[in-house]
């Protein structure tokens, strides 16, 4: 087991029976990447947990490649994708930073609640742009830290030593953006519910 498998195979279980933060906002984004997909599209999501925004989307594509580098978050995912006889599903269990894939692969990559988890998140935006095809989009909720919790980042590196927290980025939305951007994506939508600086942003962006 990697390092970077051990906080999250330890609260997989755990994970899966919390429920969703904030179930209108989630729903939001599950419509607005709907609206994305296409039935020949073949997707990858980065760091999909227990499974269940792939599901959800599965219905909608051709295919999804769901990775994580958390195999007791894979074996709950793989379980209920079992459970809803969803075949069109290939779960892998890799960390993103070992994970090889080709260019000009998928139609749409996602990644949720995981941008703020990497020590480098501008190589993994690198690597998506690349194993997009032209005009393929990069699907990503990341909470930005920074813009609200950010006397929390001299506290963090207790909390992983301790293990009690995985490894955590303090960045806000503008340096995200700029990230993103800088990885030669271009912003098509961007939302925040109203009203809540703590919610995670939703952001699509095109490879052009
Ligand atoms: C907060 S959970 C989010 C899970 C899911 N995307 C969701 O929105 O419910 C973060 C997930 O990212 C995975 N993860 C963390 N670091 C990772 C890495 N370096 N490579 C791949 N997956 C990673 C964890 O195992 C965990 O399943």
């Amino acid at each position: 087991m990697t390092d970077k498998a051990k906080f999250w195979n330890r609260t997989a279980a755990k994970y899966a029976l919390q429920p969703i933060a904030n179930e209108a906002a989630y729903q939001h984004k599950v419509q607005i990447t709907a609206s994305y997909l296409q039935p020949s599209m073949r997707v990858l999501e980065l760091g999909c947990g227990t499974g269940s925004t792939a599901l959800l989307h599965a219905p909608r594509v051709a295919s999804i490649l769901a990775t994580d580098v958390s195999s007791k978050m894979l074996a709950i995912a793989q379980q209920k994708a079992a459970q809803a006889q969803v075949q069109n599903i290939e779960f892998r269990c890799a960390a993103v930073e070992d994970l090889i894939l080709p260019p000009a692969s998928f139609e749409v990559v996602m990644a949720h609640s995981l941008l703020h988890l990497l020590e480098d998140k501008e190589a993994v935006l690198a690597k998506a742009y690349d194993t997009l095809t032209s005009g393929g989009y990069l699907i990503t909720s990341t909470p930005c830290l920074a813009d609200w919790l950010n006397w929390f980042r001299y506290i963090a590196p207790l909390g992983q030593a301790l293990g009690l927290l995985p490894l955590v980025r303090f960045f806000g939305q503008a340096e995200l953006l700029k990230s993103i951007e800088q990885a030669g994506f271009v912003l098509q939508y961007q939302w925040q519910p109203e009203n809540d600086p703590r919610a995670a942003v939703f952001m699509v962006a095109r490879k052009c």
